[in-house]
């Protein structure tokens, strides 16, 4: 069954089994967002860098060659999603130095003001309270530190949702610094670059 969200009337896959995250490995596990978005955000050599809702693990596996010096945590709820992104890591190069962590967005296992940047790449309308997600988000981020978050085709719910965006985001003590429409063939995704309000 699906939950509905509160912060726009759009609801996304939020019950994630072990046979969704199976679908959504196989159909979307290289997603080109988690390309597009990596490659265009600067990220210091050695940055800690988590990324929420990491899914099969595409974007730290993308980011990782540019922190060599960092640390790169992906935490998603699924245990099954997490095993894909285990498998995928093994097979990668840089894989080895990325760590994993079964958790919701609501319940970040890392401490305050550790990281530089924080990753949601399609993952914050999948988040089961916005409001709790990005309070975690504020916690974890260091003075200065940058979450960046992406939305495949933009987000659903249009202007509205854009508002209520924007206003949970401000309940957090984060504001947008910088948005961008990101391209290529029919893929198309909005970034948002948020930081200390
Ligand atoms: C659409 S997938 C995106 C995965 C990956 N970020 C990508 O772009 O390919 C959404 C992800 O959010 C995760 N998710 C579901 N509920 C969550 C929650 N409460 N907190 C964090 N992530 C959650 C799902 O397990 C899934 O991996």
């Amino acid at each position: 069954m699906l939950r509905p969200f509160g912060w726009y009337d759009e609801r996304v896959m939020s019950e994630w089994t072990a046979e969704t995250a199976d679908w959504y490995a196989a159909h979307y596990g290289e997603y080109a967002t988690n390309r597009l978005a990596v490659d265009a955000i600067y990220v210091a050599p050695d940055a800690f860098v988590v990324d929420v809702g990491c899914g099969t693990g595409s974007a730290l596996r993308r980011l990782a060659p540019r922190v060599p010096k960092g640390r790169l945590v992906g935490v998603d709820p699924v245990p099954r999603m997490l095993a894909i992104a285990r498998e995928r890591a093994s097979t990668d190069p840089n894989g080895h130095r990325i760590e994993f962590a079964e958790a919701p967005a609501e319940r970040l296992p890392l401490e305050d003001g550790v990281a530089d940047l924080v990753l949601a790449f399609d993952s914050i309308d999948h988040w089961s309270d916005l409001d709790a997600g990005l309070r975690e988000v504020a916690r974890v981020l260091r003075p200065g530190g940058r979450l960046v978050v992406v939305k495949d085709g933009g987000l659903p719910g249009g202007a509205r949702a854009e508002r209520a965006w924007r206003a949970a985001l401000g309940r957090s003590g984060l504001a947008v610094q910088h948005e961008a429409a990101l391209a290529e063939g029919d893929v198309a995704c909005t970034l948002w670059v948020c930081g200390a309000a």
